[in-house]
């Protein structure tokens, strides 16, 4: 792997990360990195939030990029969080949140008012029902700044139809307040509307450079799409020489 000297601190996080046992593609730990370095670039502040940690291998990277006076909550129902809370002792000196419960009972918390539109990250991987995602994208609505993005595990994976219809459903009723602005890897990604402009800038003029610097080549960057008819981007396998495909009537054109 051929990491060159524009993410300095990656080859920490991605070790640190492969060290625990868990669920997330290299890929998916490349573009979470880059989106939140990116976020630092634009002063974009605020707490970091997991329901589904497991062991805690996504919940390290969170760790890495926790700021003095940001908050990173962690929900687990499981006994798995005591072993994350092992494995991410070392990573932060700042403190962590362990909130072992279903993360449907974080809707009679008190913090939950107090905490309103205030996350700049929050990672769905918790049950995977329909029913368990349509309540955690609530949660994490609650709580995403307007400058946020929330990630949802899973979707787009046949395995799990329901995360993407209960996803696409909650979007749909919310069409003012939230949109999916890429996806892959089973990762969806999703910020609020008046905000998308700038990721999906960052994911153009950016994005595959941060990859390549973070040692990933099997990519594509792939805008099949006019925004107008549905603004998103996919990562996914390479195509050819590319970094990036545009419309399938013309590849070099991205819109
Ligand atoms: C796929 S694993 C999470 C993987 C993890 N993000 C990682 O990086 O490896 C799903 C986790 O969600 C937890 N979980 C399942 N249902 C939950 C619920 N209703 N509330 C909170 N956690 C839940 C499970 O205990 C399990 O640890």
């Amino acid at each position: 792997m051929n990491i060159n000297a524009a993410s300095p601190r990656y080859p920490q996080i991605k070790a640190d990360v492969d060290r625990v046992e868990g669920f997330l593609a290299d890929t998916s730990i490349a573009v979470w990195d880059s989106l939140l370095e990116y976020q630092k670039t634009r002063y974009i502040t605020g707490h970091l939030g997991e329901i589904g940690v497991y062991k805690g291998k996504s919940a390290t990277i969170l760790a890495h990029h926790q700021c003095s006076g940001e908050e990173l909550w962690l929900v687990d129902f499981s006994n798995f969080i005591d072993e994350a809370k092992i494995n991410l002792a070392s990573i932060t000196p700042n403190e962590i949140r362990y909130i072992k419960q279903k993360s449907v009972e974080l809707f009679r918390s008190p913090d939950l008012a107090t905490h309103r539109r205030t996350f700049r990250w929050f990672h769905i991987d918790g049950e995977h029902t329909g029913q368990a995602v349509a309540t955690d994208l609530a949660i994490a609505h609650e709580l995403l700044a307007d400058d946020g993005i929330i990630c949802i595990d899973d979707f787009l994976n046949p395995a799990y139809p329901q995360i993407s219809a209960a996803t696409f459903a909650f979007l749909q009723a919310h069409r003012f307040e939230l949109t999916l602005f890429a996806c892959g890897y089973n990762k969806g990604y999703m910020v609020r509307p008046t905000y998308a402009r700038h990721y999906l800038q960052m994911i153009r003029d950016t994005l595959a450079k941060e990859l390549r610097a973070r040692g990933l080549d099997n990519f594509t960057l792939w805008k099949t799409s006019p925004g107008a008819d549905f603004d998103c981007w996919g990562i996914h396998f390479r195509y050819g020489d590319r970094d990036y495909r545009g419309l399938d009537s013309n590849p070099n054109e991205f819109c």
